[in-house]
């Protein structure tokens, strides 16, 4: 320990292949799939972003998983020792820098949401959203957003709860808490597309959600959708790097990146599903942007007989549903602070969360005192999420593909997918490369200039 300064000792692994499922799918579900998806999909226009939205998934998502995942179990380190590991002397650990950056903006504006939900919870458990109509349900959520106090409040909660369980060291226990409550998360969204789906509006809430429209779609439109992939997956910032770097020598990367890919999007899709027969039923728009879902929801629930029950688990659940994503992204900054500045592991959490939460605080007060600072057109809270989710993580996975499609050895990206020889997936291995190396890389480079108007293609 000692010259070698702070290095860690042995790293742990997770202790088996569902395990590792089960923690990434931690991360990948949260309020990107609940929160984000549906009002993103309903600010740009539905069933056109949403196909657009796979197709990143597809031939950028997935790739960049698996690569995140061969450079993290190939090195067993965090985002920036990984590089330095790799590529000794050489910029390229410059993405782990990117990735805490990107981090902390995402905490910053994530705790503000997880701040709302924690107070929906509040708010249906005591029955103060029981019976409201669509008139009501925008006044609650005006009130809970515009308050100066009450949502820094809630996102003060926010922040003590997370660094308490990951202080305590009880996060193993909590992430198999927080697993084995996902499935009863699953069963509520089925419950609540039921009764959307038996909503009068239900019909135009699906063809908005599944039958395209392809006329508004413009470049920023396709950034979006590319950040949404980014923001949904954990991807481009190295937090399925460091998870990747848990990995066991017999975890199937592929499988495990496949299989996480699926669930995530397939509870995406059922939360549109819940959010947009709602919105035609309710006559809220399609395009009210993060208030959607505190909206929508309660209306859902409030139509059906035990409404206040379910809706209280409803928010409890995501509640819970964002704690394994908030822990793996604190990961991100934590390891690094721990790995290459030796600080001491709970120095590393008091430091982090400190920095979150006065950038926090911005983008919470974003609502109400602070809603006439613009940025660019955007206020802190808008401002956080454009800046992290469509710059600095598809720059980051940008850099990880060609990382992995041109400068790391065929020889060893072969070994990591295959491990060692022992798994036979020629074809699909085959498909990574060709994908990883071109269409990744220029997709993302070509994406990300139109949409930000750097170059009109
Ligand atoms: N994927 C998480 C969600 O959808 C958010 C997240 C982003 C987590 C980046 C880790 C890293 O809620």
């Amino acid at each position: 320990e000692k010259g070698n300064g702070h290095k860690l000792k042995s790293r742990e692994t997770f202790t088996s292949g569902l395990g590792t499922i089960a923690a990434t799918l931690g991360s990948a579900i949260g309020l990107g799939n609940i929160w984000k998806f549906p009002a993103l999909t309903g600010e740009n226009g539905g069933a056109a972003f949403l196909f657009i939205y796979l197709l990143c998934v597809a031939f950028i998502g997935l790739p960049v998983m698996l690569a995140e995942f061969i450079i993290g179990r190939r090195t067993h380190s965090n985002a920036v020792g990984a590089f330095k590991k790799l590529e000794p002397g050489k910029p390229w650990y410059v993405v782990g820098w990117m990735g805490v950056l990107a981090s902390i903006l995402i905490l910053s504006f994530y705790t503000t949401v997880v701040g709302w939900v924690l107070a929906y919870v509040f708010k249906a458990v005591s029955g103060s959203l029981s019976g409201i109509d669509a008139l009501g349900a925008r006044q609650v959520f005006n009130q809970v957003v515009g308050h100066p106090v009450y949502p820094l409040f809630w996102q003060l909660v926010v922040f003590v709860i997370i660094s308490l369980i990951i202080m305590a060291g009880v996060q193993k226990g909590i992430e198999r808490i927080t697993k084995t409550l996902l499935p009863v998360l699953f069963i509520l969204l089925v419950i609540c597309d039921i009764r959307a789906l038996t909503l009068p509006g239900a019909k135009e809430g699906l063809n908005f959600l599944f039958n395209p429209h392809f006329s508004g779609i413009t470049a920023l439109t396709v950034l979006i959708a590319m950040g949404l992939a980014f923001f949904k997956l954990s991807i481009g910032m190295g937090t399925m790097l460091t998870y990747g770097s848990y990995m066991r020598d017999d975890d199937n990367l592929i499988a495990t990146g496949g299989r996480v890919v699926i669930a995530d999007t397939v509870v995406s899709i059922m939360a549109g599903m819940a959010v947009f027969p709602a919105v035609f039923a309710f006559g809220f728009e399609p395009t009210s942007g993060p208030p959607l879902l505190f909206l929508t929801i309660p209306m859902v629930f409030n139509a059906m007989p035990g409404g206040q029950i379910f809706l209280s688990l409803f928010f409890i659940l995501a509640f819970i549903a964002t704690i394994g994503a908030m822990i793996s992204m604190l990961e991100v900054p934590v390891a690094f602070l721990q790995e290459e500045k030796g600080l001491k592991r709970n120095t590393a959490v008091i430091v982090t969360v400190l920095v979150i939460a006065s950038i926090g605080s911005l983008a919470t007060l974003s609502g109400s005192v602070l809603s006439h600072v613009l940025i660019w057109g955007k206020n802190f809270f808008a401002l956080f999420d454009f800046v992290s989710s469509n710059i600095l993580m598809p720059l980051g996975g940008l850099i990880i593909a060609i990382y992995v499609g041109w400068v790391m050895g065929k020889k060893q990206v072969l070994e990591e997918l295959s491990n060692r020889g022992s798994l036979k997936q020629e074809r699909i291995i085959q498909a990574f490369s060709l994908v990883v190396r071109y269409i990744t890389p220029i997709a993302i480079g070509i994406i990300l200039l139109n949409g930000l108007g750097i170059i009109k293609f």
